[in-house]
């Protein structure tokens, strides 16, 4: 068991943000993510398809051999993980937009959040966004559009800085001293988002906080590989990995792209 491969699944290539984060701090876990891009955007689905996509996901990383999967993905996990835990008996992390954090280092009392639709409407992200916003604005939007041109690797695109231009200017109206991105395609865009926004606004995303949280339910499972080499990984992806490579050309791991029928 305790030289089971990591599982990791998104909608695409973005849950490689959260990726990077758990090979850099688990090293000697090998990985296996799979990028659902074929059926990206999940943000725009409901939640039946959401729960039915993160199934076909999870079978498949079961299949390898996984023994802990990591949902990458905002959408998945709020729409999904209480099916998913319920239904599978390994450990499941996933992630939440980090309103806590956002919330409490707030000086300004208000906060913005950028996320798809399918974590903005969902019962779980409701009940955090709840529990910790009761005395702060939270301005609240919906990245419709991003995740296709992130996908297409249209990262510096005039589509794309109109499109964030349009959903971000105006939380500054409201005097927002900190941006949640609440989906893990989005921390590829921050150059792009800290330009509109001014050096005064903190980005906040989960990728580091979730590589911690893996390496405390390993040893607390303790299923923590016990392996002393520099770990090789395997990412699958249903489309053309043309862009994947590219985003991860800089990534120092040892690391194997395969394009996948699924
Ligand atoms: N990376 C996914 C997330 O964190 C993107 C969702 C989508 O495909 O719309 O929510």
């Amino acid at each position: 068991m305790k030289q089971q491969p990591i599982g990791l699944f998104d909608s695409g290539i973005g849950g490689t943000s959260i990726w990077k984060e758990v090979v850099k701090l688990l090293p000697y876990e090998k990985t296996i993510y799979l990028a659902d891009s074929k059926n990206a955007p999940y943000g725009e689905k409901s939640s039946e398809e959401i729960i039915a996509l993160s199934i076909k996901n999870t079978d498949f990383l079961i299949s390898q051999g996984c023994k802990l999967i990591i949902i990458a993905c905002n959408t998945a996990t709020t729409n999904a993980i209480d099916y998913l835990r319920s239904h599978y008996n390994i450990p499941f992390i996933g992630i939440e937009p980090a309103i806590k954090p956002a919330a409490l280092q707030s000086k300004t009392g208000a906060i913005g959040i950028l996320a798809t639709k399918g974590t903005l409407t969902s019962k779980l992200f409701e009940k955090t966004a709840n529990e910790y916003t009761k005395n702060i604005t939270k301005i609240e939007q919906d990245g419709e559009g991003l995740v296709p041109l992130i996908e297409e690797g249209k990262l510096n695109s005039i589509e794309l800085y109109q499109l964030l231009n349009k959903y971000l200017k105006p939380m500054l109206r409201f005097n927002i001293d900190h941006l949640v991105l609440g989906c893990t395609h989005y921390p590829y865009l921050i150059p792009q988002i800290q330009d509109i926004l001014g050096e005064q606004v903190k980005i906040i995303d989960s990728g580091e906080a979730v590589a911690k949280q893996t390496k405390a339910i390993l040893e607390k499972q303790d299923i923590s590989n016990t392996s002393t080499s520099i770990a090789n990984h395997q990412l699958y992806i249903n489309s053309n990995k043309t862009v994947l490579e590219q985003i991860l050309k800089d990534t120092p791991a040892k690391f194997t792209i395969s394009e996948l029928d699924f």
